[in-house]
């Protein structure tokens, strides 16, 4: 049986709330790791960009729930926030936490696309031509940030395996 217009609705109310938690989490797991990343300038630099893209993309999704008349759930919101703040706290303590980080946000960024693409077809169907536009803008930074850390991984890894244990162990 076909969805009816109210529960495809339903299904793209959910799937907003679901993704402004994941922005919020992105935003709180950037945020960490941007902080800790001062031996990896580039990186660094291009984690503050994306974090400034992510409270935008947290803030017009939060808009497009407000419009659609439904709201955001701070329960859910609440609980990926201490789950991100867990995940910079075990990072923290891991000798090779950039390798790490480089590794979990590229497939971060890759959950991000896959829901923007979900966001794009579902606000298509429902006929919310506002939605679509907020996540077809939103979609391409995505898309650039998981580009990028694709093309630096290896330079981020390398970097790491030729700085002096040393060092980075004084450092801390
Ligand atoms: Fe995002």
């Amino acid at each position: 049986m076909a969805h009816t217009k109210r529960s495809i609705d339903e299904h793209l109310d959910e799937w907003l709330r679901d993704a402004h938690a994941m922005e919020e989490q992105a935003g709180t797991m950037l945020a960490a790791m941007a902080r800790r990343l001062e031996h990896y300038p580039d990186l660094k630099q291009r984690i503050e960009q994306h974090l400034g893209e992510t409270r935008e993309q947290a803030r017009l999704i939060r808009e497009c729930i407000g419009r659609r008349g439904s709201d955001v759930s701070a329960l859910k919101d609440l609980g990926a926030r201490s789950l991100a703040t867990l995940q910079g706290f075990t990072g923290m303590l891991a000798a090779d936490e950039v390798v790490k980080s480089a590794i979990a946000s590229y497939a971060f960024e890759n959950f991000e696309i896959a829901t923007y693409r979900t966001l794009i077809t579902a606000a298509r169907t429902a006929g919310d031509a506002d939605t679509l536009t907020v996540c077809e803008r939103i979609l391409p930074q995505e898309v650039a940030m998981a580009n990028w850390l694709e093309q630096h991984l290896p330079q981020v890894v390398n970097a790491f395996l030729t700085r002096n244990p040393e060092s980075e162990a004084a450092s801390r």
